[in-house]
């Protein structure tokens, strides 16, 4: 090859990738890598979480205390009162109806896309266990039943109980 030839060569070699150069410069230009890292939040893994024992539980409140709790051991607490109940069927307007009905037969508008159909609340299946049962039933879910404790107050799933318990007396399924 011509010596005298070598160094254009060189050169037109490197203006081919001159342009993807400056497409990258320029795409990067602006960027501050660091930014991210450098706020004020919490980054992970930044703070150790403490050691806890093995099969720990929340002492208050959590719902593992229900999901390890024995249901014969689990008791209504709130009295089988006029104002009990009433405040139970509100409640169950807002948290139950659309899918149980309004004569809590299982035949609630949002509930007939469900399969199984929801349950006839009035039913005697229903109805023989005992009021613990119900509530860990509702609270964790079961089968396709939507599990309902972080929707529905603890306090508000015992009303609404009661006045089940209330309404089958009325109607027995
Ligand atoms: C999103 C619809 C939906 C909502 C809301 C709902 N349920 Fe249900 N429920 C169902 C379905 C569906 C079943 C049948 C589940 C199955 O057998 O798989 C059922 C079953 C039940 C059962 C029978 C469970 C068993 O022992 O087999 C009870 C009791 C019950 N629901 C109570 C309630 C109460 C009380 C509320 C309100 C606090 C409620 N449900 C809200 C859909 C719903």
């Amino acid at each position: 090859m011509n010596e005298r030839l070598r160094p254009s060569i060189e050169f037109m070699r490197w203006i081919r990738v001159l342009p993807t150069l400056l497409i990258v410069l320029a795409l990067t230009a602006g960027c501050d890598y660091g930014r991210m890292k450098e706020d004020e939040a919490i980054q992970t893994h930044e703070t150790v979480l403490p050691e806890m024992p093995g099969r720990s539980i929340p002492r208050e409140g959590g719902i593992e205390v229900l999901r390890q709790a024995d249901s014969r051991d689990l008791r209504n607490p709130l009295p089988d009162t006029l104002q009990v109940v009433e405040r139970g069927r509100e409640r169950y307007g807002f948290y139950c109806r659309q899918c149980h009905g309004p004569k809590l037969d299982g035949r609630g508008t949002v509930g007939q896309s469900f399969a199984p159909l929801p349950t006839n609340l009035l039913d005697p299946k229903v109805q023989q266990n005992d009021d613990g049962e119900i509530f860990r039933r509702i609270s964790l879910g079961i089968e396709r039943h939507p599990p309902l404790w972080y929707t529905v107050s603890e306090e508000d799933r015992w009303a609404i109980i009661r006045y089940l318990r209330r309404a089958s007396s009325h109607h027995p399924g």
